[in-house]
């Protein structure tokens, strides 16, 4: 996924109201669109039809532009975005100049390129123009290839003196604003624009949604993974949909000439090779599981099995199957959590996402250094393309061995929600259906483990709307530690990536009610901040909170120097493991590389 000035992304759609741009109104549109979205989706499965595997891989901007027909090419060309206008207008279209001719529409329908460029950083953006009289506008899709960032659009009126009215205005999450230096040109993204030409500044800007830079991607669309489905058991994972104490979630995949699934287990006390007990047998459900634009394996069966009514603090063995005698794996194992007050570890990392076969190595070495930590929490961008189950494919064959015997406890980052919503995400992982009403189920969730909560949150999604929820969790726990997991950091480690929602909507609430730890990702470096409260660095960890960022793949940004800063690193990616011990209440953080090496090391005592 791209980024704008630097990929901090956040989703603030919904805390954006309307602009204090007195003289414009705006209002939802109502009427009745060809959708880009089935339009895309129909030329995806044209393509496949009509072209071959090896030509659908390697097939060119100027072959899918050959190939639309008449009608898809003037969906593509009007029906991205749309709106009202109320008198003439010069419509501006700032487009990324790295991106050339892509989309076609721009000079096929007569915008002319005016010389002018807003340039910020790396990155700059060409004025082309064309005039539109009062009355509807439609303007095209971003790129066919998908790449570059969102263009930008600006109004101004033909004749002086007009004041110009916006209505009707499509995608309804889009905003408007005055052009001026400092704007948000994003509703999704923090980051703003600061050189604003003499030209520009003082028009109407349609603040655009950047994650739909790829709705029209057909190039460069089609993926082949390396791991296909075979109808052997693969991909098995433990996480928690329910009490840890007494349940377990085991999913794995099959090809879809697997019909059905079913887990084997018993406790490991009682599991005598030579003499075996007979196990208990539980159902999964057997789902779909659909990628259109992978060229094999499209469909593969994901199979969920929730183990109830288990004995807490107890190992049982396990094996899934079809249901056949010859159809199980091999054994594996995991182990429930304690009923009362016990010590226990679990390991956190950041960011996986990119360098997943390094990543494997890294959760390799968490696991052979620390066989006994009991689960695994990933703070999100997990992998790098979301909406790609071989990037999956990928990260669930590194992870083997490992997430079939320690539950995988995972958060969602930006990368899972590539193209909108983390589907293949929320497809794959049977997570707690407990969070907040106001989001979709298991994007947030918290369970309790031992004398620990865990709130986990979707910081992709409006902070707000999870506050609430959040403050029922960290009010009414009796848990003596208390951890917040989620992607965007509160503090960046690097420059201007701040989020200030998860800031303002959350922080005040660790404060309140004193979360030990924030366990985050997305910057790409290693941050631990002095304990903090009210943004303030505290004398403490009684009173103050830690916000750690981390990242566990090999994509790595540069620190910037900030006064929260107790430790921070670059170019280093690590797995932390947190020891809770009980006598004397204390937890033992301590980061690792990949070689074990400890490069980070901290006690909070209560
Ligand atoms: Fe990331
Ligand atoms: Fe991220």
């Amino acid at each position: 996924m791209k980024s704008f000035f630097r990929s901090a992304r956040i989703a603030l759609a919904l805390s954006f109201g309307l602009c204090s741009f007195a003289p414009l109104w705006v209002q939802a549109h109502v009427g009745n669109h060809p959708s880009v979205h089935d339009t895309v989706a129909g030329i995806i499965e044209r393509m496949k039809k009509e072209m071959t595997a090896e030509q659908l891989r390697e097939v060119t901007l100027p072959q899918v532009e050959k190939f639309l027909t008449a009608k898809e090419r003037e969906i593509l060309a009007n029906e991205h975005i749309t709106f009202k206008v109320n008198v003439p207008v010069h419509v501006t279209v700032l487009h990324d100049a790295k991106l050339a001719n892509d989309p076609f529409w721009l000079v096929e329908r007569g915008f002319k390129a005016t010389g002018v460029s807003v340039k910020e950083g790396k990155n700059q953006f060409d004025a082309w123009e064309k005039d539109f009289p009062a009355g509807e506008v439609g303007l095209g899709v971003h790129a066919l290839t998908g790449s570059g960032n969102h263009y930008l659009i600006s109004l101004a009126p033909q004749n002086a003196g007009d004041k110009i009215q916006v209505i009707d205005l499509y995608p309804g999450n889009l905003r408007l604003t005055e052009f001026r230096s400092g704007v948000e040109p994003y509703v999704d993204q923090i980051d703003v624009l600061h050189n604003v030409p003499v030209e520009l500044a003082g028009q109407t800007l349609i603040q655009v949604d950047s994650e739909r830079e790829e709705d029209a991607r057909l190039v460069n669309v089609f993926r082949w993974t390396q791991y296909p489905a075979t109808e052997k058991p693969d991909q098995i994972v433990l996480t928690w949909s329910d009490d840890p104490k007494t349940t377990q979630a085991i999913q794995w995949r099959t090809s879809t000439n697997v019909k059905k699934g079913f887990v084997s287990f018993q406790k490991k006390s009682e599991f005598n090779r030579f003499n075996p007990r007979k196990p208990a047998k539980a159902a999964a459900l057997t789902a779909r599981l659909e990628t259109p634009t992978l060229l094999n394996d499209q469909v593969v069966h994901r199979h969920t099995a929730v183990l109830s009514s288990l004995e807490p603090g107890t190992t049982y063995v396990y094996s899934v199957g079809d249901g056949s005698d010859g159809g199980w794996t091999e054994l594996a194992e995991f182990t429930t959590a304690p009923a009362g007050t016990k010590p226990f570890s679990f390991i956190y990392m950041g960011d996986a996402q990119n360098g997943l076969d390094r990543w494997g190595s890294l959760v390799h070495q968490a696991f052979r250094a620390r066989p006994d930590a009991a689960f695994y929490v990933m703070a999100g961008d997990i992998i790098n393309r979301g909406a790609e189950r071989n990037d999956w494919d990928s990260f669930f064959y590194n992870a083997t061995d490992i997430y079939d015997r320690r539950q995988l406890v995972p958060a969602i980052g930006n990368h899972e929600c590539q193209g909108g919503r983390p589907r293949l995400y929320l497809e794959q992982f049977a997570l707690p259906k407990n969070g907040p009403t106001t989001i979709e189920a298991k994007r947030a969730y918290s369970f309790e483990y031992g004398n620990a909560l865990f709130v986990v949150l979707d910081s992709n999604l409006s902070a707000k709307a999870q506050t609430q929820w959040l403050e029922e969790k960290l009010s009414q726990t009796k848990a003596t530690w208390k951890f917040a997991v989620y992607h965007h950091p509160a503090y960046s480690s690097g420059g201007n990536r701040d989020n200030p929602e998860v800031r303002t909507e959350w922080v005040p609430l660790f404060d309140k009610y004193h979360v030990d730890l924030a366990l985050q990702g997305h910057d790409h470096a290693y941050l631990r901040t002095y304990p903090m409260k009210g943004n303030q660095r505290v004398k403490d960890t009684k009173t103050g909170t830690v916000y750690i960022i981390s990242v566990s793949g090999t994509k790595h940004y540069s620190q910037a120097a900030h006064d929260y800063t107790e430790f921070g690193m670059t170019n280093v990616s690590t797995f932390q493991v947190l020891d809770i011990q009980i006598s004397g209440n204390r937890l033992v953080y301590r980061a690792y590389d990949i070689d074990g090496k400890l490069r980070d090391e901290f006690v909070i005592e209560k």
